[in-house]
């Protein structure tokens, strides 16, 4: 069946063919290919008759080898429609529907007779397309110098970016006009940052934009395998941004065999900002679920011997004498004991306690084992071997006495980015945490990548992140990988990757604090990709009360925390502070205790990138349902309208919200806890302060 209409073939031969376009089943959204006279292939884009992307180029540049960017014709076009449901194993729905139109351009150099073809899905709230490189005799190994794939601005949108590093993508988020990233750059640039590294206008996806009549545009990719992560460098004079692949230790992109598929390049719009939110685009153009038995991965609120050693308050270390392992001293009683050292049997039974007590199903330990001291002070490529606990950490015994209380231990792999050394030591890694118990690991890539040169987001690495999160599927272990590349649906087809970091997480707010309104631009940036382990629920703002050396402040309030466990969708969910802290808020922390971790669906209530998001969600197997608002900097009133709940049913709501004196910086914990009974006819207005927000658990009456 064609679905869509060839606009202007001047037909005679198909070189010629200047315009082929596809809509999306309710024909709001479409793409239009085109070759130029030279050949060269171009997209263009449109949404409800508006253009998006303007005509913007396509194609490589090759290393040693003639580029695949002009001299081509099209071979053939084909199309195809799909309209399926799908069932997530765990998310912000029970079902997703995956509805597009797919049209594939099959080209061929006309000198060369290299293949290459371009497959378009369009759907209703956006598009995704990829290369893709059949086997071929002209075209068997290559590596591509760089991707050269346009997106043409048609104007001087709004974006909400961080910098185009190769290696973080834990930044603040800046709100500026496009043509203004190149001045404001090396004001945002941080960290270990070089910056000839790259791009002084590069910026990372998921960039998200608006313009100036409303449109929200979304840039991200799909299906991140085998090929390295794109960011978008820009061009500040005809603003275009153009495919900025980060390179390899020798200044490569991407080594190809053919058949190859580069990932999908992606991009969302819609004139109202909840809806992007609510896109599926990135998931549905994954593949299926590849795990047979998914019995084994479940969605889990947990807690952690963690924050005390963000905050400085602790140690991962079990000592400070660096001598110990530089001179192969294996020998624990022979070094001094660090006094601060965290994960000791007894605090970790502490934590147990706690979390036993209060329904929570995970504990994470970090600093279990031996290699922080040795890493910490000579960052040697081997470090950690993943399997020898501190003398002061009892594997066995913690662990029995966790289950025994029906709580997990969660384990922990820093890898300090020294991968060869990881996947040396994968195996017996994991089979260390099948002999004993432990069902999900956190892993790390914290530092400069070993092999030296290598990037946090180049193919290589790349690789080896998905590797590590099949191989943790042999052993039936879910993965929360930190540092690693942001994600790109790939949790569809490998559920068991239940979250990453990825972003700017909480434990910035332990490092100097974060925008206040942080919260309100992730969902539309990082979590498009999947779930984010942010780790909310800091209850006590003034960092220096856990660590006098430590002046930092959380930039929220404590009502904004709860309502963050609604609105940073993840599966994997932390209750980050500590137990002693929580104790003083028991009241507030029941929203924690009783708030879901897995969705039977969500409604998007009110969403603008940087301001404010409010969202309400149905827990999974349940009647309840659980709102949550996270504000920017502007002091606003949310409306609830409750229309989403059940027609014949009166429920209870349990709000907490920010009281009137809160103040994120001076009266962080002022809130108010009130209940109301509420129907689908409700609608409900709440104050939020700057860097405010509120939680709200509903359920049925009776
Ligand atoms: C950085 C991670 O984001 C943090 O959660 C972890 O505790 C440290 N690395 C140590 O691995
Ligand atoms: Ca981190």
């Amino acid at each position: 069946m064609k679905k869509g209409i060839l606009i202007f073939v001047f037909a005679l031969t198909p070189q010629m063919l200047i315009g082929q376009n596809c809509l999306s089943p309710n024909k709001q959204s479409e793409v239009i290919f085109s070759l130029t006279n030279e050949g060269a292939p171009n997209y263009q884009m449109l949404h409800k008759g508006q253009t998006v992307i303007a005509q913007s180029h396509m194609g490589f540049e090759l290393v040693d080898a003639l580029p695949l960017l002009q001299n081509f014709r099209v071979l053939d076009v084909r199309f195809d429609t799909k309209d399926e449901i799908w069932k997530p194993v765990w998310g912000e729905e029970k079902t997703i529907r995956n509805h597009y139109n797919e049209m594939l351009i099959a080209l061929e150099q006309q000198d060369k007779n290299r293949k290459m073809n371009i497959r378009f899905r369009v759907y209703d709230e956006g598009i995704g397309f990829r290369y893709e490189f059949p086997v071929q005799d002209q075209l068997g190994h290559f590596i591509i110098a760089q991707e050269r794939t346009g997106f043409a601005m048609t104007g001087d949108h709004i974006a909400h970016w961080i910098p185009g590093d190769y290696d973080t993508q834990e930044y603040d988020y800046t709100t500026s006009r496009i043509s203004e990233i190149e001045s404001l750059f090396d004001v945002v640039l941080t960290g270990n940052a070089s910056q000839e590294q790259f791009s002084k206008t590069g910026v990372q996806t998921a960039l998200m934009l608006k313009t100036d009549n409303g449109f929200y545009i979304n840039i991200h990719e799909a299906a991140l395998i085998d090929y390295p992560a794109m960011h978008l460098n820009l061009d500040p004079k005809t603003l275009i941004f153009e495919s900025w692949l980060t390179p390899d230790a020798i200044g490569n992109m991407a080594y190809m065999v053919t058949p190859h598929n580069t990932p999908w390049r992606t991009v969302i719009v819609s004139d109202d900002a909840r809806n992007i939110l609510a896109s599926r685009i990135t998931y549905n153009l994954n593949e299926p679920c590849a795990i047979t038995d998914t019995s084994w991965i479940k969605p889990m609120k947990y807690m952690g011997v963690w924050w005390e050693m963000i905050t400085g308050k602790s140690s991962w270390s079990y000592t400070n004498d660096v001598r110990a392992v530089k001179l192969g001293e294996t020998d624990f009683s022979k070094v001094s004991t660090n006094k601060t050292h965290a994960a000791n049997n007894t605090n970790v039974k502490r934590y147990i306690d706690f979390a036993a007590k209060h329904g929570f199903d995970g504990i994470l330990v970090e600093g279990w084992n031996e290699g922080w001291e040795d890493w910490f002070g000579h960052s040697k490529d081997y470090v950690f071997d993943f399997v020898t606990p501190y003398p002061d950490f009892d594997v066995e015994t913690l662990n029995g006495y966790a289950k025994s209380k029906g709580v997990e231990l969660i384990m922990h792999h820093e890898t300090s980015s020294s991968v060869r050394n990881y996947e040396r030591h994968m195996d017996k890694a994991y089979k260390f945490m099948r002999d004993n118990g432990y069902n999900a690991v956190k892993s790390g890539y914290v530092g400069d990548i070993i092999p030296r040169g290598e990037h946090h987001y180049s193919q290589f690495i790349v690789n080896h992140y998905n590797y590590a999160v099949k191989k943790a599927a042999d052993y039936k272990i879910m993965v929360n990988a930190h540092e690693a590349v942001r994600p790109t649906g790939i949790a569809r087809t490998y559920p068991n990757l239940v979250a990453n970091e990825s972003a700017r997480g909480t434990e910035f707010q332990a490092f100097g604090g974060s925008k206040p309104n942080h919260t309100t631009i992730l969902p539309f940036t990082r979590l498009v990709g999947g779930p984010m382990d942010y780790t909310p629920g800091v209850f006590e703002m003034d960092i220096s009360k856990l660590n006098p050396n430590n002046n930092s402040h959380v930039n929220t309030t404590l009502a904004n925390q709860l309502g963050l466990y609604v609105i940073m969708y993840s599966p994997l969910q932390m209750a980050a502070d500590l137990p002693e802290h929580y104790e003083r808020f028991m009241d507030a922390f029941q929203f924690i205790k009783d708030v879901g971790v897995d969705w039977e669906k969500s409604v998007y209530l009110e969403a603008e990138p940087g301001e404010y998001i409010t969202i309400a969600r149905k827990e999974k197997g349940s009647s309840n349902w659980f709102v949550g608002n996270s504000n920017g900097y502007n002091k606003r009133k949310a409306i609830v309208d409750c229309s989403f709940l059940d027609d014949k049913k009166t429920y209870m709501a349990t709000i907490y919200r920010d009281h009137k004196s809160a103040d994120f910086k001076t009266n962080p914990q002022a809130y108010v806890i009130e209940t109301k009974t509420i129907t689908r006819k409700t609608v409900l207005k709440i104050t939020t302060v700057a860097a405010g927000g509120f939680g709200i658990s509903i359920v049925p009456k009776n």
